[in-house]
């Protein structure tokens, strides 16, 4: 194998040695099974090609000073993925087979597990997709689960370091009542646009105000938003966002550091009050947000004044890698560790 490396990978795809896929027919999952093949070949009418019905999710393996891999809440992906089935028609894949999966993919790949030392991660993206060949609209009877795994570095180049958003309101990732919550591929798709904007324009990424109003904040691009001021960690309450388990997990380590937290809606000019802000999610951990410009009003919500991360979020941003990489003890147990 080509030396890897670790220390200047992108965010993206490289090969592996294993997949791991399983088959729901005849109204049943089927076995695990380890895969060394990179492609699926499946039905051109399958419902995933034409109607949608796709699904998938994102978390993280990382090897400790300890040499020990750990796995991080993928129980909480597992629950989130059922609910992603719940929202579009598929058969829910259970969680003790998930997990399985997860670390089956995990141990068979574990050579591509990047050294504690390089700050990169193991990403492990597991989908759901409806194989079964159908014209109407309709869900499928048959699906494939597949998951598999690529080692990456930062999301955003720098790493943790602030970056600029742009608050995009000509098109919307998702509706109200839509599939926000869920994490379908139609969702992606939806925010293509407004992604190529915000990265033509020279910005980390783009920033979503509710789709109903355009008043309150909803996301910054493929994470969730948070703020801080007052010794307060406020994060929104929508019907359009995906339930971020890095920022969940983020608001417990803020309660344990003695902050308020709150789930609300955030009024875009609240963006003036905050101290510190940052996006969050798998890819992005934590990525401090610098400023959010609102081009159409020709205003910029500067929030890192000196450019640099607010002690809060490095504080958080610490104690979230700690307990990832094993450095720290991990009190909810969040940690999947595989020896
Ligand atoms: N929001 C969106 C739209 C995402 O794609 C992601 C990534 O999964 C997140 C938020 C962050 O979620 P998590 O922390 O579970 O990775
Ligand atoms: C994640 O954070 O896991 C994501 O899914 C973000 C993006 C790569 C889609």
């Amino acid at each position: 194998m080509k030396e890897i490396d670790w220390s200047n990978l992108s965010f993206g795809y490289m090969k592996t040695d294993y997949n791991v896929r399983c088959y729901y027919r005849d109204g049943k999952w089927g076995e695990l099974e380890l895969c060394s093949e990179e492609t699926l070949n499946i039905h051109m009418a399958a419902t995933c090609l034409h109607y949608g019905q796709e699904a998938f999710e994102g978390l993280k393996a990382y090897r400790g000073k300890d040499g020990k891999i750990r796995i991080f809440r993928p129980e909480a992906n597992a629950e989130r993925l059922q609910s992603t089935c719940r929202g579009i028609l598929m058969p829910e894949f259970p969680t003790e087979m998930f997990c399985e999966a997860v670390k089956k993919v995990v141990k068979a790949n574990e050579r591509f597990i990047p050294p504690y030392e390089s700050g990169a991660s193991l990403y492990i993206r597991p989908l759901l997709i409806g194989t079964g060949a159908q014209v109407g609209v309709h869900p499928a009877k048959e699906y494939l689960f597949v998951v598999f795994v690529t080692p990456v570095g930062p999301y955003f180049k720098g790493g943790f370091a602030t970056n600029p958003y742009v608050i995009i309101r000509q098109y919307d990732r998702a509706a109200p009542l839509g599939t926000g919550t869920f994490k379908v591929g139609g969702n992606y798709a939806a925010s293509l646009r407004a992604n190529k904007m915000a990265h033509d324009a020279g910005y980390a990424s783009e920033f979503y105000l509710d789709a109903k109003e355009k008043k309150y904040i909803d996301e910054c691009g493929a994470a969730n938003f948070f703020g801080i001021k007052n010794n307060t960690y406020i994060t929104p309450l929508s019907t359009s966002i995906l339930p971020s388990i890095t920022n969940r997990s983020l608001m417990q380590l803020a309660e344990d550091m003695g902050l308020k937290v709150e789930r609300r809606p955030i009024p875009e000019e609240e963006l003036t009050t905050f101290e510190e802000a940052g996006a969050c999610g798998t890819a992005a951990v934590i990525s401090p947000i610098e400023r959010i410009d609102d081009l159409e009003n020709q205003k910029s919500y500067v929030i890192a004044k000196d450019g640099k991360p607010g002690p809060i979020s490095e504080k958080l941003y610490h104690k979230l890698r700690a307990i990832q990489y094993g450095d720290e003890p991990d009190p909810y147990g969040w940690v999947t560790v595989i020896d």
